[in-house]
């Protein structure tokens, strides 16, 4: 199992406080199977700029990786973010934002309202060459009643991602989504030991149960080619209907 969307790293952002935390989250992931995780603290073009948050998350990183514990799980490591979408996009080198070694980009949305430029700039952003993963797209309003708009992004090239936790909580956009084929990652987007913590095991249960093995197999591999920096297969989409009002 690989984890590609998590705030594990210590004092960056509403993740881990601190190392300690960091610490039990790692082991919490070692004890459930993962061995691969990207880091993926958030970045806001509002907060920040791009070489102060590089500096930043290369410290956290460092101190993590300081612990002796760390190295003792044999879990592998890459760097990356959850960049807050932002027209800017458009006019930034996106590559200290792209996961490790790859051009994969994690891209969260506002949840309130469908911002301004969002097509225009993911379509700029596939143009220019690289993949854009949408983070927890069972999130958006905008997509779950309308998810034509999200079924033209991923058919462009974009990644889906959902959260492990909507899927064990039945979450349905999740799962239309699961069903519909454009659901291609399943991650923790953890934050912490309490009540976002590390649960892709659980999740990847579930889906099984719920689904079968081939669905599972199908996540794995997707996380696997994404956090190696190959291309993704080709989604299973099944274009969504709407029939007497409602989306099937
Ligand atoms: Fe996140």
């Amino acid at each position: 199992m690989i984890d590609l969307h998590c705030h594990i790293l210590p004092a960056i952002d509403d993740g881990a406080k601190n190392k300690e935390i960091s610490l039990k989250m790692l082991a919490e992931q070692k004890r459930q199977g993962v061995k691969a995780i990207t880091f993926t603290p958030h970045f806001n073009f509002n907060r920040i700029d791009v070489d102060r948050f590089v500096e930043v998350r290369q410290r956290s990183y460092e101190s993590l990786m300081s612990d002796p514990q760390v190295s003792e799980m044999g879990i592998k490591f890459k760097l990356g973010c959850e960049v807050y979408f932002s027209t800017k996009l458009n006019e930034t080198d996106l590559d200290p934002l792209c996961f490790e070694d790859s051009n994969y980009i994690l891209i969260e949305f506002p949840m309130d309202q469908r911002p301004y430029g969002l097509k225009h700039t993911i379509v700029d952003i596939l143009n220019r060459g690289y993949q854009p993963i949408l983070a927890h797209v069972e999130r958006y309003p905008y997509f779950t009643e309308d998810p034509e708009q999200l079924y033209n992004l991923i058919e462009k090239g974009c990644v889906a991602q959902i959260n492990a936790g909507a899927v064990l909580q039945s979450d349905k956009a999740a799962l239309r989504y699961i069903k519909w084929g454009m659901a291609q990652l399943i991650c923790t987007d953890s934050h912490n030991v309490k009540n976002r913590e590390p649960n892709l095991k659980e999740a990847l249960r579930f889906v099984k149960k719920k689904y079968g093995e081939e669905y599972v197999d199908w996540f794995e591999k997707n996380a696997r080619d994404v956090f190696k920096g190959r291309y993704v297969d080709e989604p299973m989409l099944k274009k969504p209907k709407k029939i007497l009002g409602f989306w099937i």
